[in-house]
């Protein structure tokens, strides 16, 4: 078999998807047993309790497959959010939503307009199928550029993604800014709004995708339970779109795409909203005192709308390798002068100060 002939050639060198490291890697690495893992934005404490009884509950019944059209969850989400359910499907996290959209649309030389940095699944799934990246720098101050976003678009753009707030960065786009860019995006482009961490942000500013939303724009709203609902080990998450391009993605996606215990792990997490509002003041709190010993230790960061914190430093390499040595782990990204962390539980702030106080003191400045 000629197997460079068999594969795609848009596939060529392609590789899989790296994910943070894992707890149980660290320790074996480090041979320590207190690590606190902060490298993929996950929230620090486990499911709702009324979301992990539901799920243990169902655990004898899983010889049957899954509603394949999630038809209580999808009731149960578009009544949290008041849209209507036709235009809600949910799928095996957001990131296979963001791949069903891309599937749904791209053609060979098409282009697609996203910032960067961000999250790392828009420029794979553009070119898994083909299409051509135009990624946009970040602004100097870590924000998405919309002015200069919407003039990469062109009559070639098929789809832009946004990802409010920003991951890895943290940062947010306006009201203001958004409305800008809605009228001057040209009307062939379809908008892929990514709010993964809408639950976290508390700017007045913030313009809620939702709100945006009517079926009939090109816009596309993906959310997901990975995140303030500490599900991301069940995988589940959700987009709004217009009704033909639903209808398409429907048709793509893989029957049963939604597991039956991520299905009722969501419906019962919906429920425990003083919980979630909860997370979202400790994860404040966390993130209110990481600010405070990151000034006081001279560590430079961009204040964050999300679970997350970006680090600066010009040592990222050593610094992540520090972190690692004193049980902290962050997310590098190469020779990017930056680490992202993640906000976790007191422990791992108290761990994540400690490090940095000993970080600081044996490289000097960062
Ligand atoms: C911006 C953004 N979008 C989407 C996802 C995918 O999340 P999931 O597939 O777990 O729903 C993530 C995960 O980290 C993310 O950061």
């Amino acid at each position: 078999m000629d197997w460079n002939a068999l594969i795609r050639p848009e596939l060529d060198g392609m590789k899989p998807y790296a994910p943070g490291l894992r707890a149980s890697e660290v320790r074996e690495r480090t041979g320590r047993d207190d690590v606190s893992k902060l490298s993929s934005n996950e929230y620090p404490l486990g499911p709702v309790p009324m979301a992990l009884e539901a799920m243990a509950a169902v655990l004898p019944h899983l010889n049957r497959y899954p509603d394949g059209s999630a038809t209580a969850l999808r009731a149960r989400i578009a009544g949290h959010w008041g849209v209507d359910e036709r235009f809600l499907t949910v799928t095996n996290g957001s990131n296979e939503l963001l791949r069903l959209i891309a599937q749904a649309v791209l053609r060979p030389g098409d282009e697609v307009v996203y910032a960067w940095p961000s999250f790392v699944v828009y420029p794979l799934v553009t070119r898994m199928f083909g299409a051509t990246a135009v990624p946009v720098p970040l602004t100097s101050d870590a924000r998405h550029d919309l002015p200069a976003m919407v003039a990469a678009c062109n009559e070639r753009t098929r789809l832009l993604f946004l990802c409010n707030p920003n991951n890895p960065t943290g940062t947010i786009f306006s009201r203001t800014e958004w409305d800008a860019l809605l009228a001057a995006v040209p009307p062939n482009v379809l908008i892929v709004l990514d709010e993964a961490y809408f639950e976290f942000v508390d700017d007045p500013e913030y313009p809620d995708g939702l709100t945006y939303f009517d079926g009939v724009r090109p816009l596309v709203v993906a959310r997901t339970f990975s995140k303030i609902y500490s599900l991301a080990g069940v995988r589940v998450g959700y987009g709004f779109l217009p009704p033909a391009l639903l209808a398409a993605v429907d048709a793509i996606r893989e029957p049963f795409n939604v597991n039956t215990v991520a299905q009722i792990g969501a419906c019962y997490s919906l429920d425990d909203q003083p919980e979630i509002a909860s997370r979202k003041h400790v994860n404040r709190e966390q993130k209110t005192y990481l600010y405070s010993c990151f000034d006081r230790l001279g560590v430079a960061y961009v204040p964050s709308h999300t679970n997350f914190i970006w680090i600066q430093t010009k040592k990222p390499v050593e610094v992540f390798e520090e972190l690692l040595r004193e049980g902290v782990i962050a997310r590098s990204f190469g020779d990017t002068p930056a680490l992202r962390l993640g906000v976790g539980t007191e422990t791992d702030t108290k761990r994540t100060v400690e490090a940095f106080e000993k970080i600081v003191g044996r490289l000097g400045s960062l």
